[in-house]
């Protein structure tokens, strides 16, 4: 396997290591490149993502990308530069996101259920799509938009995908997330979508939430979300709620996936670069981790995936929660784990 690694800014190198070292116990033979792209490229040569990079990152069967965004950094610089830029060029229309609550992982919310939730984010459009402008700026009657963008082709092949992936799991269950009775124009492209694919689904049961709703829920009753599907915007949003209800968002792994494979995916955690933590050793690298497993999966190293996913387990089943340790020692954990008669056992 050809793995490019982007450690990007503030925690992003220090939770990638960590999540390299386990990647190294389950996949030795992995072919890695380093690429230093972020802030401080930026800061020294202007770049953000040279063609030729990008042409190097096309041939690689993945991508593992730490975080970016810097205080020093004008904000959106780095964010759209970079990252966007990346989930655009190389056609990441499904953000797969899932969120977990792992038996010994305290949940903010009282009596959470057991959740187990994929949000399917739809990652090409929406108003990320940077459909927008200035006008009569720096006067006193500026006007800025950021036009959402849905497109037919775009909102049916996320919603296939949410929809094979309901159907393959035990509950079979998909939640629409939307905001359909204001943002009409999307919202009845994405409901009637939703309704035609359906048809071909009809043992996925199909529920709709308006996405203000969804907060509601999401933090009083997490447990009644199997699949969802939304756009670019309520899937960043209600992804940071669910990683926070299933105990942190250092703990929330992501796949920017092109679902033909034309491109290779780019697998990062859902958190960014947390300056306020950042060069302290004290972040969590677990959803770094989770996240080679997910890129392990979309390769189809399913085996060495669920190594992975089960040291996880182990670890947040036994891990000192008041204590968990320094970034390093848990990524030390992990590795062990991932090799250990334990999780040989539950794989
Ligand atoms: P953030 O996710 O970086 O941090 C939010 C909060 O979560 C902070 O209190 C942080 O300390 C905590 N946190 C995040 N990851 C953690 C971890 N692994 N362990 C423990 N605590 C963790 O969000 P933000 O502060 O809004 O953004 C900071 C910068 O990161 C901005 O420049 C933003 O644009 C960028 N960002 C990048 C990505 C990405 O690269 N995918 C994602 C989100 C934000
Ligand atoms: C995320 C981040 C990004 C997003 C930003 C940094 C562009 O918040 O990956 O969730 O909004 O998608
Ligand atoms: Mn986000």
């Amino acid at each position: 396997m050809r793995l490019a690694v982007i450690p990007g800014d503030g925690i992003g190198p220090e939770v990638v290591s960590e999540a390299l070292k386990v990647l190294g116990e389950v996949v030795p033979e992995t072919e890695i490149t380093h690429y230093d792209l972020g802030a401080t490229r930026w800061h020294n040569t202007g770049e953000l993502l040279p063609e030729s990079v990008l042409d190097e990152l096309r041939q690689q069967d993945g991508i593992l990308l730490g975080a970016v965004g810097d205080p020093s950094v004008p904000s959106g610089i780095l964010e759209r530069g970079l990252l966007l830029r990346l989930r655009f060029e190389l056609d990441h229309h499904v953000n797969l996101r899932p969120a977990r609550l792992y038996p010994g992982v305290q949940s903010p919310v009282a009596d959470p259920g057991e959740i187990d939730m994929v949000v399917v984010r739809e990652g090409t459009e929406g108003p990320y799509a940077g459909n927008g402008g200035l006008l009569r700026k720096d006067t006193p009657h500026e006007i800025a938009t950021e036009v959402s963008l849905n497109t037919a082709f775009g909102v049916e092949r996320v919603v296939r995908d949410a929809f094979a992936r309901a159907a393959a799991r035990p509950r079979k269950h998909l939640t629409m997330v939307h905001k359909t009775n204001v943002l009409t124009h999307a919202g009845s492209l994405w409901s009637r979508v939703v309704e035609e694919v359906s048809l071909e689904h009809p043992d996925v049961t199909v529920a709709y939430q308006h996405v203000d709703a969804t907060t509601i829920h999401m933090v009083t009753d997490p447990s009644r979300f199997d699949v969802v599907v939304t756009d670019n915007l309520f899937g960043d949003i209600i992804t940071d709620l669910a990683g926070a209800v299933t105990g942190g968002i250092g703990r929330a792994a992501s796949g920017n996936i092109d679902a033909t494979h034309r491109n290779p995916g780019m697998f990062e955690p859902v958190h960014g670069s947390a300056p306020d933590i950042a060069g302290q050793g004290v972040a969590d690298p677990t959803a770094a981790v989770l996240s080679v497993a997910l890129l392990l999966d979309h390769v189809g190293r399913t085996e060495a995936a669920r190594r992975v996913e089960a040291s996880v387990a182990f670890d947040l089943a036994t891990r000192d929660h008041s204590a968990p340790g320094a970034t390093h020692a848990i990524g030390d954990r992990l590795a062990a784990l991932v090799s250990s008669r334990e999780v040989a056992q539950q794989v």
